[in-house]
């Protein structure tokens, strides 16, 4: 009889290898390209293209686009307002943006993934179509999004923005369709929080456990990182290397953008851990709303500060893993990462510097070590959750680092099915 079981596992394993499930990646802050299309946008300079005449036009990263002359322009092409009374946010008028590579990483016209998706995924693309014979637009799917923007509205748009979790939906069911075989959900950085909310709120019970085989998440800032803090008072490159981000290239953006809220340090996990020095005052995690107030539109001001109640508040309630989502938890150490900005000068209105010391405790080089451990030591523990750390390697390192492609071509081997019934 056990052999028979055996024998018949065999078979099963056999059969699970024709079908392997489909995988589903989910990239960080600015890991998504972006185009827009134009139609007599207002813009801040007589050089600026108001018109693009239909076409689409790429917008991020675009080496033309980053030129001095050319940085206000793509600036205003990527402005996002966040009206608080009707709770709806809204481009520039005029501008219509959208994530550029959905599903192949191509944009329709072209026959090589974008630049920006080759640079982060190609080495995990490379590994599992080698060994595990997976191949881009088949059965691995990239799910680019608008990276300015939280779950609130990914779930709803509002006048043309948002919108993505209802397309992710469908590109996940498509694939389960297609190859028969749950899918899993590999994300990274922001893409963590991104795809919480997407299992939380979005689906259901009953989806996840029809279509989710498992979520591999990569460097979650699960509740936040100091880093963010950075970005409100003098901006940062994103841990982009500068060939591709200039430094400084999209503060006027990022302090806008409602996916900083979501990974802004959280009070729940910072505490009274003083966050920013100043020779007059000092600042926590809850303070940061109160501070970008105090600095005005050039921190992303009153806008960015009433997001906070809504979006980060709430945030702790989604801090338990999704039912019906084995979860791989996997994350970096051992980079030194920005703790506390020192400032010899006081924050006050219109204040735009970056720190004149930085104290650096442990981390991924982006994330902060407490952030990245929330699962393993604040969430409610759980069989169906798995954490891995990988030592001496950053927080973009672990795309590519050996012993993650092999953990990764591990899990996805289509004899873990069978391993199940044995
Ligand atoms: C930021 O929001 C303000 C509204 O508070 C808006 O005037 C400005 O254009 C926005 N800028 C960007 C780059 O999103
Ligand atoms: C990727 O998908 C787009 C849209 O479906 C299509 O136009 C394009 O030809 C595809 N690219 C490749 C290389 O298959
Ligand atoms: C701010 O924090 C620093 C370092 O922790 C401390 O030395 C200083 O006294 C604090 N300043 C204020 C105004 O509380
Ligand atoms: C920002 O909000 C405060 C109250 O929260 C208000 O007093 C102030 O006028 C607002 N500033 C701007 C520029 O809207
Ligand atoms: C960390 O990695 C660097 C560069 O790859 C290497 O030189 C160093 O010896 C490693 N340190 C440890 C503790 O493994």
């Amino acid at each position: 009889m056990k052999l028979l079981l055996f024998c018949l596992t065999c078979v099963y394993a056999v059969e699970r290898h024709a079908g392997r499930h489909p995988l589903i990646i989910v990239p960080g802050l600015t890991g998504s390209p972006l185009e827009v299309e134009e139609n007599d946008a207002a813009m801040p300079h007589s050089w600026c293209k108001r018109t693009t005449s239909g076409e689409w036009m790429q917008v991020w990263v675009s080496p033309v686009q980053a030129l001095p002359l050319e940085i206000d322009c793509l600036t205003a092409r990527l402005s996002l307002t966040y009206d608080a009374k009707t709770d709806e946010y809204s481009n520039l008028p005029g501008v219509r943006l959208r994530p550029l590579g959905w599903r192949n990483g191509t944009a329709s016209g072209k026959s090589h993934k974008d630049l920006l998706f080759s640079y982060q995924f190609d080495k995990i693309l490379n590994r599992l179509h080698e060994e595990l014979g997976y191949a881009l637009g088949e059965n691995v799917f990239v799910a680019p999004y608008d990276w300015r923007l939280a779950g609130d509205s990914h779930a709803k748009p509002t006048n043309g923005v948002g919108g993505f979790y209802e397309e992710l939906k469908k590109l996940i069911e498509d694939a389960v369709q297609a190859s028969g075989e749950r899918a899993v959900v590999l994300s990274h950085s922001l893409g963590c929080p991104t795809m919480l909310y997407f299992f939380h709120k979005y689906v259901t019970e009953d989806w996840r456990a029809d279509h989710i085989h498992g979520w591999v998440a990569l460097s979650g800032p699960w509740m936040g990182g100091i880093v963010q803090v950075s970005a409100y008072l003098g901006g940062w490159n994103l841990g982009l290397p500068s060939w591709l981000v200039p430094h400084d290239y999209v503060k006027r953006v990022q302090v806008n953008a409602s996916s900083g809220v979501m990974i802004a340090p959280h009070p729940k996990a910072y505490g009274d851990k003083t966050l920013v020095v100043t020779p007059s005052r000092n600042y926590t995690a809850s303070d940061v709303p109160e501070m970008l107030r105090q600095i005005g539109p050039q921190a992303g001001g009153n806008q960015t500060a009433s997001l906070f109640p809504k979006l980060q508040g709430p945030w702790v309630e989604l801090q338990h893993p999704p039912k019906n989502v084995p979860m791989q938890n996997w994350y970096s150490t051992g980079i030194k990462t920005a703790e506390v900005f020192e400032f010899d000068s006081d924050i006050v209105e219109g204040f735009n510097k970056a720190a004149d010391r930085t104290v650096f405790g442990e981390g991924d080089g982006l994330v902060n070590l407490l952030s990245l451990q929330q699962v393993e030591n604040v969430w409610p523990q759980s069989s169906s959750v798995t954490t891995r750390t990988f030592p001496n390697c950053s927080h973009f390192g672990i795309l590519s680092d050996a012993r993650v492609l092999t953990a990764l071509v591990d899990y996805l081997k289509p004899i873990r099915d069978a391993e199940v019934f044995i």
